[in-house]
């Protein structure tokens, strides 16, 4: 392949994607479509991993029972998160919204299998975690991918991995990276919503320290 330079205008416009690419739960219900998303789902394949490991397993939970069993297992572990709150700060989570599991069209779990032979071992042998980082990282292209479609990817961890695994039927070697809420946002803000809200804000600059 020749060498391929990006333009100013691309630059340009990868940086508000950057800025846009906000953490969704608040869906519109109508329904995405499956070329879209399979577009979208492609950047799992072009993602780094570990020794090409390639340990992301995705799932798609369509049906019913799965998805009212996920729900409960997030709704157990909000109510036990908040029970871990007191005062304002109790009152206050307790009106974040932390999921759009109840709206969001397509719904996928994100495991690493922590046993896969792909990739020989290679770089992870020390730091076995680094499998792990390959799914995020992958999790990530994801992300950008489906903003740049205009959808939005919303993140839930707020969940018993153990629970999750046992409810859908999964190898115990695949290890929880997450649940992932996909959708058209309802709106779209350039500020996180936890900082809308004033739960924590995004650090003004990166600190970098020198050794
Ligand atoms: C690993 C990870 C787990 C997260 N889990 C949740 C979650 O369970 N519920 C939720 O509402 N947001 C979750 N988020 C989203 C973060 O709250 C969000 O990224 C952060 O507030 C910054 O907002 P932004 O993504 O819109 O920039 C998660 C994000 C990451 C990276």
């Amino acid at each position: 392949m020749r060498d391929q330079t990006f333009a100013d205008d691309f630059r340009t416009q990868f940086d508000l994607l950057l800025r846009l690419r906000r953490d969704v739960r608040r869906f519109r219900t109508d329904p995405v479509d499956e070329a879209v998303l399979a577009r979208c789902l492609d950047a799992f394949r072009l993602a780094p991993s570990v020794g090409l490991s390639e340990p992301w397993r995705v799932i798609r939970v369509e049906s019913e029972a799965a998805r009212a069993a996920a729900l409960k297992n997030f709704q157990t572990a909000n109510n036990d998160a908040l029970a871990g709150y007191s005062g304002d700060k109790a009152q206050l989570y307790s009106r974040l919204k932390l999921s759009g599991m109840q709206e969001a069209p397509v719904q996928l779990v994100v495991f690493c299998d922590e046993s896969t032979d792909k990739g020989m071992g290679l770089g992870a042998g020390t730091m076995p975690e680094m499998r792990r980082y390959s799914v995020v990282s992958a999790i990530t292209l994801f992300w950008l991918a489906l903003r740049a479609e205009g959808l939005g990817l919303g993140w839930v961890s707020i969940l018993n991995p153990d629970q999750m695994t046992r409810d859908l039927n999964v190898p115990e070697d695949w290890r929880l990276i997450g649940y992932f809420c996909v959708g058209w946002p309802e709106r779209v803000a350039d500020t996180p919503e936890l900082e809308q809200v004033g739960w924590e804000n995004r650090a003004e600059r990166l600190a970098i320290e020198i050794r």
